[in-house]
């Protein structure tokens, strides 16, 4: 049974819950990963534009890419609570935002979309949400607008966090589940958090939201250019994969791959007399 909305909803204010973890995945394997793991929740994330596909930003991930690869993290996961982005090429207007939406749920089994934005968004999301379709939304940095933010870190003045605020409560009062605060100052992220029904999701965002979220291949060392300012590497397996390519060069070099085990023998007569 997939963890549900309600269940980690449960847990906000609950005095001895855990926080909420989500991690993005991308596929069937890092999925089965996840799910085997004990994070509450998967995000198909559009970063796969980036750790994925390679493109400068998230702008150019199509909606049937967002499927292709949310059918496969379904695939390989049957509990962690599954959540995937509507990608921006869906997200300049209405119309098309509600059909990606759709799509989404009735074609990778995701529980929810998450929407970019604020105010601006609220008839939206009420609109998704009274015709049955979970929304988290997405406030602070919010990558799919990266040409029309100034700088990464957000609402440190005092009219921008108002305005962060404000939107979040429009969220919440449009009938969103939760809502992830990308690089958000940690303050403003804490009193977001107490002033909320709703789940806050924090990115670079401090200790105090209801739960956090991860990119997998910031937290695993998979990424190498750079460690992001909102990650840790808990693991560095890009060496631990560069490691292990090297050591099959170096062992086929030898003679030493493959052994005996990894292949068949067979009887030389029947050969000798095949080769005739
Ligand atoms: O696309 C993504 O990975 C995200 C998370 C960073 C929240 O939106
Ligand atoms: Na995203």
């Amino acid at each position: 049974m997939r963890t549900s909305i309600t269940a980690l909803q449960r847990r906000k204010g609950a005095a001895d819950a855990a926080p909420i973890t989500m991690v993005t995945a991308y596929d069937y394997t890092s999925a089965r990963l996840v799910d085997s793991s004990n994070v509450d929740a998967i995000l198909v994330g559009d970063s796969l534009g980036m750790v994925m596909m390679g493109h400068e930003s998230t702008l150019p991930v199509t909606l049937d890419e967002m499927i292709h690869h949310a059918r496969a993290v379904r695939r390989g996961s049957e509990r962690a609570l599954l959540v995937v982005d509507v990608p921006f090429l869906s997200s300049t207007a209405e119309e098309p935002l509600v059909a990606a939406a759709t799509r989404i749920l009735a074609e990778t089994g995701a529980q929810s979309v998450k929407v970019e934005g604020g105010a601006h968004r609220t008839a939206t999301v009420r609109r998704l949400v009274e015709s049955g379709i979970p929304v988290m939304g997405h406030l602070g940095f919010t990558p799919q607008s990266v040409n029309t933010l100034g700088t990464r870190v957000q609402a440190r003045e005092e009219s921008t966090a108002r305005q962060l605020i404000a939107d979040a409560l429009a969220l919440q009062a449009a009938g969103a589940w939760a809502v992830v605060l990308e690089l958000v100052p940690s303050e403003l992220a804490a009193e977001v958090t107490r002033r909320l029904d709703i789940l806050t999701i924090g990115i670079g965002a401090g200790p105090e939201c209801d739960g956090q979220v991860q990119v997998w291949h910031d937290m695993l060392g998979l990424y190498e250019e750079f460690v992001p300012k909102h990650t840790r590497r808990f693991r560095t397996l890009g060496q631990e994969v560069r490691g292990a390519l090297n050591e099959y060069v170096a062992e086929v070099a030898a003679g030493t791959f493959p052994a005996e085990g990894n292949g068949s023998r067979m009887d030389p007569e029947v050969l000798a007399r095949a080769s005739q």
